[in-house]
């Protein structure tokens, strides 16, 4: 069992520097695929989603080394078009190979993904748009079998919702495709722009990235390319919403603030002080939050994968908040352990109604998924007595040294197990 074990009561005090986004390194490491010869990441995180996508590249036939936070990623010319079944279960991001592979092998085998539970995660718009694009598909035994006989062309997809992976796996498909695709609906995540500097730096031919009407003007070849990934905008917030809950006075470093915006801003109506700078933000807790009404949505609204963390220290909050949850039909698992530890938390249909308490209580608590995980040490944080979250595995999925760091600024934190 790996578990992180809280004592609560202490503020934290201090500085703490983020590094790569997971959810752009990941894209990356897929994007090197479209080239053959010697590619470089810089300032990538050592975390198991990582480790996982560097197997599904092994696998695949490509070779990931890492030194410190350099990854370098060999390609050859000949990739294998198939992708083991276990790791795209365990990776719901694997399903990105799909649009390398059709592009460069002009075929694909991939298994049906899995991803962190909650709700279901179709990939229904991914295979629409690839679709429009000249490939065919056949779902068979579990394994999606992909082909585009005649190769890929361009075309013009216009998204039902602006799915960040679809609008990746398009783009990872249009850069080698045969003429214009036009994406529009797409999804305008930071870390999809970064993942088109990275292209553009490989040769890809991509306006526009960043609005929701990416135009990809189809290349015959790309190059290797070298790339620094952005900062990782979740495990700045993390860090911001446990300083906040704690009444401390933390600097998150090396981020780039702007792309938290409404995360901060929602941060700061709940009586946190928060001061920005241009890749740094310094967050003081109030002594007792504020409460807060938020809704997730798509870029630039306020991140579906902040919404646990900024339940928890709304569960301290002098007052009722109600948040909407308007990016997965589900994601209210976390909610019933947080009421374990005192938290008066429900949802309903969408929203989450969160009365705040003036205790949280330390117990044992299932953190079900990488942000659920996070929340409850957050909420651990404020709670009296011990807490320890069950499932840190999660946590190692997408945090870098999170006890470590959590200990630099000044927590009672400690990891259990291996
Ligand atoms: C990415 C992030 C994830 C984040 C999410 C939303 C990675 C590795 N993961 O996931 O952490 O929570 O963006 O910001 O980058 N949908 C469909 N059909 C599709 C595709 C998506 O209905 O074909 C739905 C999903 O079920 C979900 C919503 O659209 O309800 C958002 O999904 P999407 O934006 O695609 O998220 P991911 O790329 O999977």
């Amino acid at each position: 069992m790996r578990a992180i074990k809280v004592v609560g009561g202490r503020s934290l005090h201090g500085t703490v520097a983020v590094l790569g986004a997971k959810n752009a390194v990941l894209k990356h490491m897929v994007a090197t695929l479209l080239a053959p010869g010697t590619h470089r990441l810089d300032n990538v995180p050592e975390i198991e989603d990582v480790a996982i996508m560097a197997e599904v590249l092994r696998h695949l036939g490509a070779d990931g080394e890492r030194s410190g936070n350099r990854l370098v990623v060999e390609v050859p010319e000949d990739l294998r078009p198939e992708t083991p079944l276990d790791l795209v279960r365990r990776m719901r991001a694997s399903i990105l190979v799909l649009g390398a592979l059709l592009a460069r092998r002009g075929r694909a085998r991939v298994a049906f993904p899995g991803g962190d539970d909650f709700g279901s995660r179709p990939i229904d718009l991914h295979l629409e748009g690839l679709r429009a694009m000249g490939a065919e598909f056949e779902l068979r035994h579990g394994v999606l079998h992909a082909e585009a006989p005649r190769g890929l062309h361009g075309a013009d997809v216009y998204l039902e919702f602006p799915s960040v992976g679809a609008t990746e796996n398009l783009l990872l498909a249009a850069v080698l495709a045969d003429g214009v695709t036009t994406i529009g609906n797409a999804a305008r995540e930071p870390e999809l722009e970064d993942l088109a500097a990275y292209l553009g730096k490989m040769g890809a031919k991509i306006e526009g990235a960043g609005t929701s009407t990416i135009v990809v003007h189809g290349v015959s070849e790309l190059t290797p390319g070298a790339h620094r990934v952005i900062p990782d905008r979740l495990e700045a917030g993390t860090y911001a919403a446990a300083a906040a809950i704690t009444g401390g006075d933390v600097t998150i470093t090396r981020c780039v603030p702007a792309h938290l915006r409404m995360e901060l801003t929602k941060l700061a109506a709940a009586g946190a002080e928060v001061t920005t700078g241009d890749d740094w933000f310094r967050v003081v807790g109030p002594e007792r939050p504020a409460p807060v009404d938020f809704a997730t949505l798509p870029y630039p609204g306020f991140h579906t994968d902040m919404h646990p963390q900024m339940v928890a220290l709304l569960s301290v909050a002098d007052g009722t908040s109600i948040v909407t949850e308007n990016v997965y039909a589900s994601r209210f698992r976390y909610l019933g352990e947080l009421n374990r530890l005192g938290a008066d938390v429900h949802a309903d249909g969408q929203h989450v109604v969160v009365r705040g308490v003036e205790r949280l209580s330390g117990c044992e608590v299932d953190g079900c998924d990488i942000r659920a995980a996070a929340a409850l040490t957050i909420a651990g944080l404020r709670a009296d007595g011990e807490t320890t979250v069950v499932g840190a595995e999660h946590i190692d999925r997408g945090y870098d040294g999170f006890v470590a760091k959590l200990r630099a600024l000044g927590a009672a934190v400690e990891r259990l197990g291996e």
